[in-house]
């Protein structure tokens, strides 16, 4: 039994495409391999999931839990966890989500956790997401961008995460363009040299993505994932 937290830079930096390509390149060397979105804020879909994120990484790990197990909580409105608090006054219940946690990871050798936003990302005022990282006991993976800034997010996040005490198992960086700028094509060993990461993986910007698998072969080809399974 193992898990890792996907967290990120930023939101939007690709935590759901790279959970969902951990998962599903697990699966195809046979893990039985768990996901989960403990907090999941946004639109609502019409069928299926309530959250899409939580749909990409369902289909990619091809779980049978259920979705009050792998998405405890679902605030139907677009901003941060603590914002959607307020603005429904509904509180965020983190027995709830611990002991969906715990079940989950009963379940399976392997349970990938998405974050929400990024490490400080409110769950109330003074309960960020590097709070419930730190209480699950997990390492972290951190998703980060290959682009100008990703130097300054990159090191901010693994520096908080070391005052927190989370452990980074590495970085992965999404979206990389080989033939992009020279801050970007630095970024890797960059990365790796300042904050002594492990470079779990640097995944390209995969043109007219539109099918899980094509994310899942690319991960499977560029993410160390022997190295995630113990
Ligand atoms: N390597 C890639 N190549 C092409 N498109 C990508 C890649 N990685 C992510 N994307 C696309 O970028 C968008 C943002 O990615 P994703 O939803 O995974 O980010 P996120 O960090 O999970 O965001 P959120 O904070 O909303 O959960 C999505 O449309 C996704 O399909
Ligand atoms: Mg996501």
């Amino acid at each position: 039994m193992k898990a890792y937290f996907i967290t990120g830079t930023d939101t939007g930096v690709g935590k759901t495409a790279i959970t969902a390509g951990i998962a599903g390149s697990m699966r195809k060397v046979g893990v039985n391999v768990g996901v989960m979105k403990p907090i999941a804020t946004g639109m609502q879909q019409k069928t299926g999931f309530k959250s899409a994120d939580v749909s990409i990484i369902v289909e990619a790990s091809g779980t049978n839990d259920s979705e009050a197990l792998i998405n405890p909580v679902f605030l139907p409105i677009p901003v941060s966890p603590y914002d959607a608090t307020k603005l429904l006054s509904l509180p965020i219940d983190m027995s709830l989500i611990l002991a969906s946690f715990t079940k989950l990871i009963s379940l399976h050798d392997i349970l990938l956790v998405e974050g929400i936003g990024g490490i400080m990302t409110p769950i109330t005022k003074n309960f960020f997401v590097a709070d419930m990282i730190k209480v699950m006991g997990i390492e972290a993976i951190i998703v980060t961008r290959s682009t100008l800034g990703t130097l300054n997010h990159t090191v901010m996040t693994c520096h908080l995460c070391n005052q927190y005490g989370i452990k980074v198992r590495g970085l992965v960086i999404n979206n990389f363009d080989e033939k992009g700028s020279n801050a970007e094509k630095n970024a890797p060993a960059t990365l790796h040299e300042i904050t002594g990461c492990d470079i779990l993986g640097v995944v390209p910007f995969i043109k007219d993505y539109n099918r899980i698998d094509k994310m899942i072969e690319m991960v499977s080809k560029k993410v160390d994932i022997k190295s995630l399974i113990p």
